[in-house]
């Protein structure tokens, strides 16, 4: 526990127990195809291909997260960050593979990065990704717990978190993102949460930070030295985390409004129903 292990997310998670961890996250490489010439900096893993055919990616993506949903409790979740691609033309949807695997498809949400990665003008300019959360049934309870209202009204469209560009890994993804998904899911609660593809281990230092035990996945050794050097150094980041956590206060719950409302309807309909009584008495 609390450690990046290095290798093949495949290979390594196939060593792992069933019904191990809580919760799961990841950005795992998107497939992008090398455009050349392109105003925006060509994203490279080191030693690592991004570039397979696209079934036989769709193949391992659908793999990996079924060894994930394995591994995962029931009533766990993993939060999938992914986006729309284009090849030749035509959408790339990650649905397509999502619905694919044994996980329940509970939410898409739009992370409006506010920022393009390519500026033509095939089609309008994609400035958003996309994080699925998906569902780890309990039996055949398939709707799950629901979250505590600080955390839903962070809404399905997260258009306050900038992308990260301090950073020397080519990918990486803010601390917010994992900080609001680790809180939201396991509030005070303890538990374990993996990334099955880790890189410079940004979930792993929000795990350690809101206090969860955490497993890393990462092919490239000098990855997981930048994520360990990160972990260590892990003080960087508390402010970060803890502006996101601020982020999730209610002043009333939605069972207090309600309450609250309840209370004030039957005080108007008594105030309605008794002056006509005591007109109608008279
Ligand atoms: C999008 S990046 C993740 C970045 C991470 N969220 C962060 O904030 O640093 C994907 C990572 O997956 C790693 N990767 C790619 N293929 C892999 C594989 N087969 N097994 C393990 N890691 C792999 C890459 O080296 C890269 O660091």
């Amino acid at each position: 526990m609390n450690v990046v292990v290095e290798g093949d997310t495949l290979q390594v998670l196939k060593g792992f127990d069933d019904n191990l961890v809580d919760l799961v996250m990841t950005s795992p490489p998107y497939n992008k195809k090398r455009v050349k010439g392109g105003l925006v900096k060509e994203v490279k893993y080191k030693e690592v291909t991004d570039n397979l055919p696209e079934k036989e990616y769709q193949k391992i993506q659908s793999d990996v997260l079924n060894e994930c949903y394995r591994v995962t409790k029931p009533g766990g979740s993993f939060f999938y960050n992914h986006k729309m691609r284009w090849v030749n033309g035509f959408m790339i949807h990650p649905v397509e593979w999502l619905r694919r695997t044994n996980w329940i498809l509970r939410q898409e949400i739009v992370w409006n990065r506010k920022i393009a990665g390519n500026i033509r003008g095939w089609r309008f300019w994609s400035i958003d990704e996309r994080i699925y959360w998906l569902y780890k049934p309990v039996g055949k309870k398939t709707t799950g717990e629901e979250l505590l209202s600080k955390h839903a009204k962070m809404t399905s469209v997260w258009d306050d978190i900038r992308p990260e560009n301090n950073n020397p890994h080519p990918a990486p993804f803010p601390i917010q993102i994992p900080a609001r998904i680790i809180h939201s899911i396991l509030d005070e609660n303890d538990g374990i949460v993996l990334d099955p593809y880790s890189g410079s281990g940004t979930t792993l230092i929000a795990a350690k930070i809101l206090g969860k035990d955490y497993i890393g996945i990462e092919l490239v050794k000098e990855f997981i030295e930048q994520s360990n050097e990160r972990l260590y150094n892990y003080k960087d980041f508390v402010k970060d985390v803890e502006t996101e956590v601020g982020k999730h206060i209610v002043i009333k719950s939605y069972k207090q409004r309600k309450k609250e409302k309840l209370e004030k309807d039957k005080v108007s309909t008594f105030f309605k129903v008794e002056p006509r009584s005591i007109i109608k008495k008279g």
